[in-house]
């Protein structure tokens, strides 16, 4: 038995589920050290746990969960003092976080430099998403982990998110370690999601009502409202203003290269390099074994360093787009496109 990834046949993984107890959360800190997947509850809603610092077992989630594309992920911590290792806090930021965590908002901040979480799981943006979950489970494996984790909802692709063992178990045996029974999530419904980047907006409505954030900060906070090509019930992230919607680097990327022009970087994948491979400047492969697992795992941490390297132009060669493929095409093709999509900002309409 297995499961099919389009490109190849994942061998079925023997998927444990385990009553939470402290021998469960000692199960569940060694299985995300070794970078295994990890289901476990929170308040709101299962989430499918990987080690954020890992780019590869990062990428192992997407494959679990077959997403399309590549949405950056929330980092879940034990408290607030570690979510401040990981992200820059302005003064309201810190008052959202002092209010309603532990609890069911994320909040999105500049990512600090230096900090841990890889690049696939914030999909190469300056920001990241930060959540102190308030469910004991959750925060046990948090605070013995020691490291972030992020945690989608736990289930497949298209499916709506689990609020019980059982529904992960349906979506995700076979392909995850570890689902830890904690019982029902009690909200059911996912965390509410504001970014802190300036201006305070809300960017996803979720378990804590826009009204409570509202009256607790005194004054009306801006929506980013949604694109409709919202998957996986998250949608991608549309940002007001300084947010960027998709990781853009400054090189223009040719896509589906098979050729290089002089001074042009080269986005490698597989092992045949195009003839004229030697124009390039500089060359990062994917994944020389033509591995799409390990080429999800370098995408944004490479295009960060082409752009660092300072080309105009990168030659990118065909991807195929099965499996995880599709997540990174679709991303590829968003840095390729011109630079921003449009946005649109909404004023809270308040009833009166
Ligand atoms: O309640 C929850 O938040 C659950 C539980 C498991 O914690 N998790 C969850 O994760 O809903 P997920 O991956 O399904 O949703 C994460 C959302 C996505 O809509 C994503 O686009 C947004 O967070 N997001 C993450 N990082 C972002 C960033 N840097 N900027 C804007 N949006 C971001
Ligand atoms: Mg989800």
């Amino acid at each position: 038995m297995g499961w099919d990834t389009g490109i190849s046949k994942m061998p079925a993984i023997a998927t444990v589920v385990a009553k939470a107890s402290p021998a469960t959360i000692e199960r569940a800190k060694s299985a995300l050290s070794a970078g295994r997947l990890v289901a476990f509850p929170t308040e709101t809603v299962y989430g499918l746990g990987a080690d954020a610092t890992n780019d590869r077992t990062v990428a192992q989630l997407y494959a679990a969960k077959e997403r399309p594309s590549f949405n950056p992920l929330i980092a879940h911590v034990a408290d607030l003092a570690a979510a401040r290792r990981l992200a820059q806090f302005d003064a309201e930021a810190l008052t959202l976080a002092e209010a309603f965590w532990p609890g069911p908002l994320t909040l999105v901040l500049p990512k600090l430099r230096g900090c841990a979480v890889g690049q696939l799981a914030t999909s190469g943006l300056d920001t990241i998403a930060v959540r102190v979950p308030n469910h004991p489970v959750a925060h046990d494996i948090l605070a013995a982990f020691g490291k972030p984790v992020v945690a989608p909802s736990a289930n497949r692709s298209g499916r709506v998110s689990p609020t019980a063992a059982k529904h992960v178990q349906a979506d995700l045996a076979g392909r995850i370690d570890l689902i830890v029974d904690g019982g029902a999530s009690p909200l059911g419904l996912e965390s509410t999601i504001l970014a802190c980047l300036g201006r305070t907006a809300l960017l996803r409505p979720g378990a804590i009502p826009r009204a409570t954030i509202e009256s607790f900060l005194g004054r009306d906070i801006t929506i980013a409202t949604r694109s409709t090509d919202a998957a996986d019930g998250g949608g991608r992230p549309l940002a007001p203003g300084m947010l960027v919607a998709h990781y853009a680097p400054q090189a223009t990327l040719r896509m589906n290269a098979s050729t290089v022009a002089p001074g042009e970087a080269l986005l490698a994948f597989g092992a045949a390099l195009p003839p004229d491979a030697g124009n390039a400047r500089v060359i990062l492969n994917l994944s020389g074994r033509g591995e799409l697992v390990e080429a999800a795992a370098n995408l944004f941490s490479y295009l960060r360093e082409l752009d660092g390297a300072g080309v105009d132009s990168v030659a990118v060669m065909p991807i195929p787009g099965e499996g995880l493929g599709e997540a990174i095409n679709d991303r590829l093709r968003h840095a390729a496109a011109p630079r921003h999509r449009v946005l649109h900002m909404t004023r809270p309409q308040r009833a009166s």
